[in-house]
């Protein structure tokens, strides 16, 4: 599973052969700035849905609700949830969470919503947690995070992400669980596992320095160096050159732009 925030990066994923594109909340740190994924609202997500669904064609894309869209009332996020599924055309939604909000991933359910659990370090608990640090390293944690695995499995969801769980933890929950475990900063436990789009090219996060990630290019480095040579190349008049304008003597042949 890899995230992707709008047509090019969705298009790219799915012709890369990614099975489970994600619209996440991280959109708020990796594409909007934010410090944290609290600002973000519905709108942003479904807004970006639409853009990943019209670059997807093929794939399944999940969605993130964002904080305070359940959790919150049964109605007001069942209707949430509707409108990331009618407006953004997201085929199954993300809730952050484990056994308090589990009748609301049943009820999700039994709307007929596929739910992808996500436990661990959960980004829009974090000051709750008290910083992005790692879960489940003390026993009472661990047990917690268990617990909240199976009360997910058993309300229905149909995949779990464990984000920042220690390596036996995960292992343990993944060998617990018959549900598929997606796993980032969870070790090699797990049955499979997620990165955020921006960290694994190197697409100028800040985030892609952590421990968890591993970075396959630099994106960033290539497209500051192509806009720098454009830069100078208008500066020293190099660009456009004769090949890129347009003379008047095929003007009544209407010459093509391309
Ligand atoms: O928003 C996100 O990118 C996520 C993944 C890191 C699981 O929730
Ligand atoms: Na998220």
């Amino acid at each position: 599973m890899l995230t992707a925030y709008d047509y090019p990066s969705a298009i790219l994923s799915e012709e890369a052969g990614i099975d489970v594109i994600l619209v996440g909340d991280s959109l708020g740190n990796v594409v909007l700035g934010y410090d944290t994924t609290i600002p973000v609202t519905l709108e942003d997500m479904i807004y970006h849905t639409k853009a990943v669904m019209r670059g997807a064609k093929q794939t399944f894309v999940v969605t993130d609700m964002p904080f305070m869209t359940y959790g919150i009332g049964r109605e007001a996020t069942m209707r949430n949830a509707a409108r990331l599924m009618q407006e953004g055309g997201a085929q199954a939604l993300k809730l952050e969470g484990g056994s308090e909000i589990a009748d609301d991933v049943s009820a999700l359910v039994q709307a007929g919503i596929p739910v992808m659990g996500h436990i661990g370090l959960t980004p829009q608990s974090v000051h709750q947690l008290g910083g992005f640090r790692v879960q489940g390293k003390l026993d009472r944690e661990a047990a917690k995070l268990m617990e909240d695995a199976k009360a997910l499995e058993k309300a229905g969801a149909f995949a779990i992400v464990l984000e920042l769980v220690t390596e036996p933890l995960a292992e343990a929950i993944s060998k617990e669980l018959s549900i598929p475990t997606i796993g980032i900063g969870a070790g090699r436990g797990c049955d499979g596992q997620v990165l955020v789009y921006h960290d694994l090219i190197q697409y100028s996060s800040p985030y892609y320095e952590k421990k968890m990630v591993k970075t396959y290019t630099n994106v960033g480095e290539s497209i500051r160096n192509a806009i720098k040579s454009y830069v100078d190349e208008v500066k020293t008049k190099a660009f456009p050159a004769e090949e890129h304008a347009f003379g008047v003597l095929n003007a009544d042949k209407q010459e093509q732009v391309t």
